[in-house]
């Protein structure tokens, strides 16, 4: 059990909301805030509603004259600070975000550099905001730039407290916009700490505001807002719906990184080896809570069983436990109601005749700890559309190309995918097939700040990191000079 990075988090741990540069108590109830590994509270957030809500997106319309007009290298050099002090308090970070996820620390510790990763290289790209100049058919002169959208609304997720956080920051930032943010209930302490290190980097008050409450309530007043002029959300595909449909009547600008239901396919010239160990990588990532998770495996059926046999044995290695315990790889899920769908999706591999290979129970830890379970065959038809969002690989085998790309196509989700081939013909033509806005070749981690992240069907729209993060954040402003 690592005692040192626990208690570092804990020295983080604060239980206010942050408007205007200030620490903000509100004058209503508390939400508690539960370490999922045990139940147990590990402290409360004010829960706020309307009202500071619009104190909140006041602030930002505020701060947003000022923060936008500094020059691109002054917010880079702000972002680059920032970016030091959270390497500074790294392990405290890892800490805290372990506590009230329940991820593995040495996830935990990942998930701080990837999130970290973002303010850097955003800090970076606020020094390339490019215009462009073009001669007109009319004899002008048309001179592009680049301007800050306006202030922001940005929703974050539990399963990535930091990183979903900084990969909206990092780029509202550079750009020059302010923003309010609401974390997720659930996880509201890692985003707290950031903001509260964004301030000691020297941020100017009111450019980044952070509300805790009812997530329905700060939600709609956000949307409802006409001063913010984009959404930002990361979350499951029924509430951005809900979400862009509210933002409709101000034309803001919106981003979704919605739900996904990834196929990762298996062809037989495949390294079996290989497609076994990035599985679990990419399975077992936050104890299998990712959107970009693998959800329904497709194994071409000559390698099926021998593929499904050697991740059984792989799986049935990991260790479950508390996210402080050594060696631990698979932690609790976040909620009772997740444990509740994992073990239902194994029902119904099982009346669809599927077998158990193993795990398929609840942990003998009790709680939210789930038995990494791999099964066989079945109908993958659930899978398709519905994440697991647990620790449960359904393999499937398939006998033609047309007929697994027709599977992994069959879907309303399209976000994540992956592909294991050593052909790279196929690689190359199967990869453009399939309908996801991105596509794994050979692994099962895909997830940097340098490329772009996002879906295409129900999976949402818009791209996160790489260069074109920061567009979404953005609008052109054309000048047409006539010349003398
Ligand atoms: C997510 O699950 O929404 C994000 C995962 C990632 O950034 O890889």
């Amino acid at each position: 059990m690592s005692h040192s990075a626990r208690d570092a988090g804990l020295k983080l741990l604060r239980e206010h909301a942050f408007i205007d540069g200030k620490a903000v108590k509100g004058s209503g109830g508390t939400i508690a805030v539960d370490d999922p590994a045990t139940g147990e509270t590990i402290g409360t957030v004010p829960d706020l509603g309307k009202t500071e809500t619009e104190q909140a997106i006041a602030a930002a319309d505020r701060a947003f004259a000022d923060w936008s007009g500094r020059r691109p290298d002054e917010r880079a050099a702000f972002l680059r600070e920032w970016a030091r002090l959270i390497d500074d308090h790294a392990e405290g970070l890892a800490g805290l975000m372990a506590l009230e996820n329940g991820k593995p620390l040495d996830e935990a510790r990942g998930e701080v550099a990837y999130a970290n990763g973002f303010l850097k290289w955003f800090a970076g790209e606020a020094e390339r905001m490019l215009g462009e100049t073009q001669d007109s058919p009319l004899g002008h002169v048309i001179l592009t730039f680049r301007k800050a959208v306006g202030p922001c609304a940005l929703i974050t997720p539990w399963n990535f407290p930091a990183a979903m956080l900084t990969r909206k920051l990092g780029p509202a930032f550079a750009a020059g916009c302010t923003a309010v943010v609401k974390p997720a209930s659930q996880t509201p302490f890692t985003a707290i700490a950031l903001v509260e290190l964004a301030h000691q980097a020297g941020l100017p008050k009111g450019v980044l505001n952070l509300v805790t409450g009812d997530a329905a309530t700060i939600g709609g007043v956000l949307t409802a807002s006409p001063v913010i002029r984009k959404l930002s959300f990361t979350g499951s595909t029924p509430v951005g719906r809900i979400l862009a449909e509210q933002c409709a009547p101000t034309l803001k600008r919106v981003s979704m990184e919605l739900g996904g239901a990834a196929p990762l396919i298996v062809f037989a010239d495949a390294d079996i080896d290989q497609a076994v160990a990035e599985t679990i990588k990419g399975k077992f990532r936050n104890s299998g809570q990712t959107c970009v998770c693998p959800n329904r495996i497709y194994v071409e059926r000559s390698v099926a069983r021998d593929y499904a046999d050697r991740l059984a044995a792989e799986v049935s290695k990991l260790k479950v436990g508390n996210a402080f315990d050594d060696g631990v790889k698979v932690g609790p899920l976040i909620e009772d109601k997740g444990i509740d769908k994992v073990e239902d999706h194994v029902a119904k591999v099982k009346a669809a005749g599927g077998e158990i290979l193993t795990g398929g129970e609840r942990h003998d830890l009790g709680g939210r700890f789930f038995t990494p379970t791999v099964t066989f065959g079945g109908d993958d038809a659930l899978f398709r559309e519905e994440e697991t969002f647990g620790p449960l690989v359904p393999v499937f085998a398939f006998d033609t190309e047309d007929e697994v790309v027709g599977k992994a196509n069959d879907s309303d989700l399209g976000l994540a995918s992956y592909l294991f081939t050593r052909d790279l013909d196929r690689a190359i033509r199967i990869g453009r097939r399939i309908e996801a806005g991105m596509c794994g070749i050979n692994t099962g981690l895909m997830s940097t700040p340098v490329a772009p992240f996002g879906g295409v069907k129900q999976s949402g729209y818009g791209r996160e990191g790489s260069t074109h993060g920061i567009d979404d954040y953005l609008d052109i402003k054309t000048l047409t000079l006539k010349l003398g």
